[in-house]
């Protein structure tokens, strides 16, 4: 190691900050290594974007001082960021969607590192970052066409073009798949490779564990411990953030199954494209077992599900639910018949951001006589309903008046959750049911699915990720391009259901 390379990117030095009564960082002191990537984990609320939104000039810290590369520095705005060569890549994107890549890009560099570049010279700019960090991306796509995972590539070229060192990342993985994500771990190893400072902000343990060199653990506002990756586990990570022992592994009774509840028999289903993603698939869903779908995404478990909770119609074939063929009715009529349905994808159609939580608490619901008569909802009640259950889950903040936007992505999971599982249904369709979620809440939910589980109703759970199938699941069924290649008891080794969910195994 040089004698430069030691001083350090980054030094936080006793940073402070309130929102009003909340101590969102208390006393930080961090110190993260040029050329390294430096992850910070910590449950929903611990205080890691703000500390980040501080670093970036977002917010200004109460107290405390900040250096890069060994230099105090006032960081007042984003633009004195980016000048001292921080970038962030953003939760939610900051780009301009029905511009191409380039136009972004080109978008407010000038003052920054690149100043007013023509069109030729960005290009080639563009071309030169492509080929130095492996970040190919078609300059003349316009970023609203672009996957999820490719809009998340601007944004780092973006920082990148603005002539970025650091390199902020908050909660990168949430909208990606998994082989997306994986491609951004690679990416990333290539920037810090090539002497690029990451810090990496996520609440799952596994990213941590596969591409970080230290690890700092955040809770209540503070850095409670930080550690070199390759000296620290899994769970003594977990155990840090939430400061009890976690059970990363479900405790549960055997299932004790009853009848078929849900019956599908030689079901296909096309996508909007009129691509086969369901081909013939036959299974069974008995009263007071779990059974779990895995499978890398993408293979059919999405329309599967929205098949069975009427949200897409099947082309072919039957569900029986309870004895009755309801292939083709629609979400309405499958809620009457006791079909609760926890989606994957909350924001799009589980919840209603704009709402207040407890008309959330309801959404689908508003009919039953509970929350008033005819046409006439009865607010007393509907907020009744809301706070036994913000209560019953441990909905924080708790407040039914809040709107659902403001609530972290684990409380808005409680939020469909509880929605859900309090109509006392009987049958339950699940959806990644934890994705995006902090180890608290899963820990929560996995529990009142089991319990879902033991009053004898008939779980179907899909999820992408396979430890969750593993510990949830009573019977496991494998999906592949379409077809359910295999049933096995959830003792099967990890490596017997990968090699399935690869196509490669039967
Ligand atoms: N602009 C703000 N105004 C008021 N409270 C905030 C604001 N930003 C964050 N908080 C609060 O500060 C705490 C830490 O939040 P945050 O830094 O977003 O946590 P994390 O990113 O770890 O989930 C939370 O209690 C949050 O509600
Ligand atoms: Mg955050």
């Amino acid at each position: 190691m040089t004698a430069t390379s030691q001083v350090p990117a980054i030094e936080l030095i006793g940073i402070d900050k309130k929102f009003g009564a909340v101590h969102a960082n208390k006393n930080i002191n961090l110190t993260v290594a040029k050329g390294s990537i430096h992850g910070i984990i910590g449950e929903n609320g611990a205080g890691k974007s703000t500390l980040m939104s501080i670093l970036y000039g977002f917010y200004q810290a109460d107290q405390g001082s900040i250096q890069i590369a060994g230099k105090p520095i006032t960081i007042r705005d984003s633009q004195a960021a980016i000048t001292a060569g921080i970038g962030m890549v953003h939760q939610h994107f900051m780009l301009v969607e029905n511009f191409t890549v380039l136009e972004n890009l080109m978008l407010g560099a000038e003052g920054g590192a690149t100043l007013a570049k023509g069109v030729d010279a960005a290009r080639a700019a563009l071309k030169k970052l492509e080929e130095d960090y492996e970040l190919e991306v078609d300059p003349d796509a316009v970023v609203e066409e672009l996957p999820v995972g490719l809009q998340q590539r601007v944004e780092i070229l973006k920082a990148l073009y603005r002539g970025a060192e650091i390199l902020i990342l908050d909660e990168p993985t949430g909208v990606l798949t998994p082989a997306e994500a994986d491609h951004l771990f690679k990416i990333l190893g290539v920037l810090r490779d090539q002497g690029k400072t990451v810090i990496l902000i996520t609440h799952k343990l596994r990213e941590i564990m596969a591409i970080t060199d230290t690890v700092s653990v955040m809770r209540r506002g503070e850095i409670v411990a930080t550690r070199k990756t390759a000296e620290t586990t899994v769970e003594e990570l977990a155990e840090l953030m939430v400061g009890r022992r976690v059970l990363l592994h479900v405790d549960k009774k055997p299932a004790n199954p009853g009848d078929i509840y849900l019956s599908v028999r030689n079901l296909t289903v096309k996508d909007s494209r009129g691509v086969t993603m369901v081909d013939n698939v036959s299974f069974d869903v008995r009263s007071g077992e779990i059974v779990g779908i895995a499978g890398v995404a993408g293979n059919g478990q999405s329309e599967l599900l929205e098949a069975i909770t009427g949200i897409r119609k099947p082309t072919s074939g039957e569900i029986w639910i309870g004895g009755r063929n309801v292939a083709g009715l629609d979400p309405a009529e499958l809620r009457g018949l006791g079909v609760a349905h926890i989606p994957e994808d909350r924001h799009h159609m589980g919840l209603v951001l704009a709402f207040e939580e407890s008309q959330n608490a309801i959404l689908g619901y508003h009919r039953d006589d509970r929350y008033g008569k005819g046409f006439f909802l009865d607010p007393e009640a509907i907020r009744k309903a809301a706070v036994a259950e913000i209560e019953k889950y441990d909905i924080r903040p708790p407040n039914p008046r809040l709107k659902t936007a403001n609530f972290s992505g684990g409380n808005q999971q409680k939020i469909v959750v509880a929605r859900e599982i309090e109509r006392d249904p009987k049958l339950l369709i699940v959806g990644q049911p934890t994705r995006g979620v902090d180890i608290g809440a899963i820990e929560f939910i996995h529990k009142r699915i089991v319990e879902t589980r033991d009053a004898g109703k008939a779980v179907l759970l899909v999820s992408v990720e396979l430890d969750e199938i593993r510990s949830l699941s009573d019977r496991i069924l494998v999906m592949f391009a379409g077809k359910v290649v295999g049933e096995k008891t959830p003792d099967a080794g990890e490596q017997t259901l990968g090699l399935m969910m690869a196509g490669i195994a039967a």
